[in-house]
């Protein structure tokens, strides 16, 4: 099961702009020196159809086959953003940025991209035209929705797309998938709770917010358990509670909640959206008090179509001696979910051994994971679009 011989050769250059990257991390959709080191080895492979500024800061680039005989294109996406967050790992290349750091490894994620790009372009060994995706702003920025709404998908005409994310506790090199939701979407709320501030001694003439939001809480966990189908997955969770009494004489007057509800499935989406409106306004309105809910969607589910899940898992196989089929779904979310809404494609984990989780200040990408991530995207686009 062996990765292609020449990864094995690119594998100390790819490291080494792995490496790179990760001592010089930037956040969101400030990711203009990642992306014009993306351009500058682009362009120094040879690549010549480079677009920048899609998405606002997210670079585009296409790969010619030897042959174009069916005007086949195929997208492949990588992430390039780092995270809020202070480095403690000791690494000799750790970040040189304090409060920044490639915390879910979107440095090896973009390197591997690179690697594949170097390969695809030496070798041409496909036909059709392979479209690389370089997106900023993936943690909380949703730069893979700007990039379509610059119309990446028809402007470029890709008519799959394919992305990977390291995992961590996933031995290093294997691959795992599965068809369907894998990761979550994720929304957010806030409920502002307005009752009738008061002495603490004379509750008959206030309304009591503290009370009345403590009770939204506990109705909003009926949400899951009581309207939401037990065979479908959602959690809800409730984050902050906060008041505006300082003092514990006081009744408050306004009360504050935010929260977040995640689910694999879609219509359980609409559904927990409207049951929290609901349960926390009619709740507000028994006490004689108002609820005002803010909705702030998030990532979509990112649901992988069955038959390039299927290309994806072959493609693994062919590259790593351990592919997990089935794996269960997780609740994080990632924005390769809209990508995923406007064509059919497929997500896969590439495993990043044992190391600390992702979003951890001790996180390590593994670059030993390199090889095996650049031959699958690799071993994709020849798969799927095989030389004349
Ligand atoms: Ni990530």
């Amino acid at each position: 099961m062996p990765t292609r011989n020449r990864f094995a050769e690119l594998h100390p250059d790819i490291t080494g702009w792995r490496r790179h990257l990760h001592q010089h991390p930037e956040l969101l959709y400030d990711v203009e020196e990642t992306a014009a080191f993306v351009v500058d080895r682009l362009k120094a492979f040879g690549v010549e159809d480079i677009t920048t500024g899609i998405g606002r800061t997210g670079v585009v680039a296409a790969i010619k086959g030897k042959t174009d005989t069916k005007g086949r294109v195929i997208g492949l996406r990588a992430d390039m953003d780092a995270l809020p967050i202070t480095e403690a790992t000791g690494l000799d290349y750790a970040s040189t940025v304090r409060g920044k750091m490639h915390a879910c490894g979107h440095d090896g994620h973009t390197s591997i991209l690179l690697g594949a790009a170097q390969y695809l372009v030496e070798t041409r060994n496909f036909d059709g035209t392979v479209v690389l995706i370089f997106q900023p702003a993936e943690e909380g920025g949703a730069g893979g929705k700007a990039m379509c709404d610059d119309g990446l998908m028809e402007r470029w005409g890709i008519e799959e797309v394919y992305g990977l994310h390291n995992m961590p506790g996933l031995p290093v090199g294997a691959f795992a998938t599965r068809p369907g939701p894998l990761l979550a979407s994720s929304d957010e709320f806030e409920i502002v709770v307005t009752g009738k501030g008061g002495h603490a001694a004379a509750p008959h003439a206030a309304i009591d917010t503290t009370l009345v939001a403590s009770q939204i809480v506990v109705s909003l966990h009926s949400i899951v358990s009581r309207n939401i189908d037990p065979i479908h997955r959602v959690v809800l969770t409730v984050g902050t509670f906060e008041t505006d009494s300082t003092a514990s004489n006081v009744i408050a007057h306004a009360a504050r909640l935010q929260g977040t509800v995640r689910t694999l499935d879609p219509s359980c989406r609409d559904l927990a959206k409207e049951r929290v409106y609901r349960v926390a306004e009619d709740t507000a309105s028994a006490f004689g008090a108002r609820a005002e809910v803010t909705w702030v969607p998030g990532y979509p589910v990112t649901v992988n179509t069955p038959e390039e899940t299927a290309h994806a898992l072959e493609a693994a196989r062919a590259v790593s001696a351990t592919v997990i089929e089935n794996v269960d779904p997780i609740l994080p979310s990632e924005d390769f979910a809209y990508m995923l809404e406007q064509r059919p494609g497929a997500y896969i984990f590439l495993g990043n051994g044992d190391t600390a989780m992702c979003h951890h200040p001790q996180y390590m990408f593994d670059d030993d994971a390199i090889p095996a991530g650049c031959s699958w995207f690799a071993e994709l686009v020849e798969r799927r679009m095989p030389a004349q």
